[in-house]
């Protein structure tokens, strides 16, 4: 730059930023007029995606952003912010009541392999989204789970890439001290983590007693225990830390990444964009609304929209915007804009399964009311010493005033990620795969692009059965219960609309087990729990299998049990998968809407295949990664 153009270019900077803070108080709003006439970007969805993106492109003074939220914020209830009744947030396992007023209250449509039995798909219409609602793991998969992004044509999307970018978001605090006098012996590589971000991930400072017998099985099962899984090596046992604010033992939201001070930064609450309006190819800007009895509202952007409404609502807005698959579209009366066949395909989500179980000195049992404790709890969680009053109030005390005790905990902090090598027959497994023409078990509309992406997914699912590092089935231990949850699936299902109002909840269809690899797969799951149960450390508290118990013993009668009893993990992916066009993609590596100029995607509809962990730590790694990607276009 000439010495005169710098300068030029230097008031330009200054003057934008006399006229950004003027017209710009940093400000919630929660009524359209109020919002300006145009934004650099608009943000659409405040949950966890969106709120990263958005804090990163406005650190820019000079940018303007508005992110458009359809809820609002919550009332920090009990239920949100308590670690252990947590859970009280979601409707129960299988078709339990209603969620709470942050929930968008969405339920699939009736499953074939599942009897027809419908499961509920919670998701948050709240500020910080599904962060409000989920249950506060906070881990990553293994390096190859990653790197199956790049393999499908995403280059840079692999573990290598991502890791400074999960370290970016994250705010790790090393266990308490308290944790190394009791014995606990928790290990952890500061290599693996950051602390400058905004999403705490911290060791609860209380554990479960039974969890020295976990440890103590898996070791009898030569499962290897892993010091830190946050570097890539994932498939074993290990300890994980949960996203809760060390200092107050309260959850931590990606709200952490709202940025209220920041003059360039608008936050529009209440409010539901209902379409992307497209010219010439050209993202122009968003139309939005309170509801379906207010008037529409449009604000322009000037260099992109991002959106973020996840997996569920994500396709929504694509398919109303005229992006999708066009004889769908067509059917619907609505023009296509970019006939792009994958929107709303290739969903695929971890789904998990109860076993209950007693035992001598476990804590929990299925039998209290928390609600006795004056606590506001949503749906009563079974939990339970806790059957007995005096000794949970004692805890609750404690927790309020020294942030100690199980108060401060999830169900457990230890869990097992396996290869199915370590529970399953391989030679049944991998030729009952090999013998699967590819995509038979997809749905037969299955547009072929969609298919042909499939088949690239299947060929590394295949390949990988017999990985020894990568895992696909998870074990969640706890007290009440072990649940054996899958985490590669092989069964692919979608969303779509269904209606041309944006009021009407899109078609969520999981098509769970429709693979019957996965059927398969939960069998050998299920009955790793027993194996687990039987292990010399845990039959020396007794464990005892109280659900289903010995009324289901045969493969066939597991394969009932799973089909009635089998639930969401609450990690639905893939409904606008980054891959190419010609397999089925929705956007292109640098996220952006294949056809479409100005369009991102930054949320779990991009993520072309689950890596085996729980998923926000994934998310908000990728989140970061995308703004990374945006920033310099600027
Ligand atoms: C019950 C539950 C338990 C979970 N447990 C865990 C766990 O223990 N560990 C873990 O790692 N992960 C867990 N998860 C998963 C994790 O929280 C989600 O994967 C994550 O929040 C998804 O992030 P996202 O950015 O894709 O979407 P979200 O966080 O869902 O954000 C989307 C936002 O967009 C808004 N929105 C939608 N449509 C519109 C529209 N048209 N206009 C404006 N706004 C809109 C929504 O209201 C929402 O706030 C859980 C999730 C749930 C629901
Ligand atoms: C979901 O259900 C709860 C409880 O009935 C209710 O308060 C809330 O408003 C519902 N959410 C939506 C989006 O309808
Ligand atoms: C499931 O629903 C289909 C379609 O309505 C029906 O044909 C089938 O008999 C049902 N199956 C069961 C197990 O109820
Ligand atoms: C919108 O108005 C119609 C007609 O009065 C009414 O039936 C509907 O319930 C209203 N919708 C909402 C969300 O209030
Ligand atoms: C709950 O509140 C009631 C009424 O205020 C009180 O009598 C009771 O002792 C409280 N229970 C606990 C466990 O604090
Ligand atoms: C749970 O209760 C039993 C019996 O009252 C007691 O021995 C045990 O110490 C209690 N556990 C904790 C962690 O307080
Ligand atoms: C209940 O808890 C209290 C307080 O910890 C304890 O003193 C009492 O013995 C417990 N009662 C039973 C039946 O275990
Ligand atoms: C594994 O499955 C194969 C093929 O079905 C069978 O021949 C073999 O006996 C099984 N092995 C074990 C240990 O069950
Ligand atoms: C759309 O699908 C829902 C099920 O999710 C169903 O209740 C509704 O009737 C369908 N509407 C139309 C117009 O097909």
């Amino acid at each position: 730059m000439a010495p005169t153009q710098e300068i030029f270019f230097h008031l330009i900077v200054l003057l934008n930023l006399v006229i950004v803070s003027r017209a710009f108080p940093g400000k919630i709003i929660d009524r359209a007029p109020d919002v300006l006439q145009t934004y650099d970007y608009v943000v659409v969805g405040g949950g966890l995606s969106g709120l990263v993106v958005a804090n990163r492109l406005s650190e820019d003074p000079g940018t303007t952003v508005l992110i458009i939220e359809a809820g609002g914020f919550t009332q920090n209830e009990d239920w949100v912010t308590i670690p252990l009744i947590s859970s009280g947030n979601v409707p129960d396992l299988g078709n339990g009541p209603r969620g709470s007023k942050y929930d968008w209250n969405m339920t699939g449509i009736p499953q074939h392999e599942l009897f027809n039995r419908s499961v509920n798909t919670p998701a948050g219409k709240v500020i910080g989204g599904g962060t409000v609602l989920n249950g506060m793991v906070f881990n990553r998969g293994s390096k190859a789970d990653y790197d199956r992004w790049e393999t499908l044509g995403n280059p840079r999307w692999n573990f290598d890439n991502l890791l400074p970018h999960f370290k970016k978001a994250e705010n790790f605090t090393p266990p308490d001290l308290s944790l190394e006098a009791e014995g606990w012996d928790i290990e952890y590589d500061p290599a693996y983590h950051g602390d400058h971000g905004h999403v705490h991930s911290s060791f609860a400072p209380f554990v479960w007693p039974s969890t020295r017998n976990y440890i103590r099985a898996m070791k009898e099962l030569s499962v290897p225990i892993i010091k830190d899984a946050m570097g890539g090596n994932a498939a074993g046992a290990y300890w994980f830390t949960q996203s809760v604010n060390p200092q107050s033992e309260t959850r931590s939201t990606s709200q952490e990444f709202y940025a209220p001070s920041r003059p360039n930064l608008h936050l529009l609450t209440g409010h539901r964009v209902t379409k992307v309006k497209i010219k010439s190819g050209k993202v122009k800007g968003v139309k939005f609304s309170a509801g379906e009895n207010f008037t529409a509202s449009f604000v322009e952007v000037s260099e992109e929209v991002i959106l973020s409404a996840g997996a569920l609502h994500t396709p929504q807005v694509l398919q109303l915007s005229g992006i999708g698959e066009r004889p769908h579209l067509s059917s619907l009366g609505i023009e296509t804009v970019v006939d792009l066949p994958g929107v709303g395909w290739n969903y695929h989500d971890h789904t998990l399964l109860f076993t209950g179980q007693t035992g001598k000195s476990l804590l929990m049992s299925n039998n209290l009311a928390l609600a006795d404790l004056n606590l506001t709890v949503n749906i009563s969680p079974n939990s339970g010493n806790f059957s007995n009053l005096t000794w949970s109030a004692e805890q609750l005390a404690l927790y309020k005033s020294k942030k100690e005790g199980p108060f401060t905990t999830l169900d457990g902090n230890f869990f097992a990620f396996l290869p199915v090598e370590k529970l399953a027959n391989m030679t049944a497994l991998s030729s009952a795969a090999a013998a699967q023409p590819t995509s038979h078990y997809l749905s037969s509309n299955t547009p072929p692009t969609v298919r042909a992406g499939y088949e690239a997914q299947f060929s590394l699912l295949t390949s990988d059965l017999s990985s020894s590092t990568m895992a696909y089935l998870e074990f969640i231990f706890g007290d009440k219960a072990i649940l054996p949850a899958l985490h590669q699936p092989f069964s692919r299902g979608s969303v779509s609309i269904n209606s041309t109002s944006p009021f009407d909840k899109p078609v969520v269809d999981p098509r769970y087990l429709s693979n019957p690899l996965d059927l398969a797969l939960f069998v050998a799951g299920f009955k790793y729990a027993r194996t687990i149960r039987n292990t010399e450390a845990m039959q020396a508290i007794d464990l005892t299998e109280t659900y289903p118990g010995t009324s289901v013993m045969t493969d066939a009668e597991i394969e009932e049990f799973v089909r009635e009893g089998m639930d969401t993990e609450h990690h639905h992916v893939g409904t606008a998968s980054m891959l190419p066009r010609g397999l089925g993609g929705v956007v292109d590596p640098k996220l952006r809407v294949h056809g479409v100029e100005g369009l991102r995607i930054v949320d779990a509809s991009v993520v072309p295949m689950l890596p085996a962990a729980h998923l926000q730590a994934t998310l908000y790694g990728l989140a970061e990664m995308a703004a990374d990607l945006i920033k310099p276009g600027h």
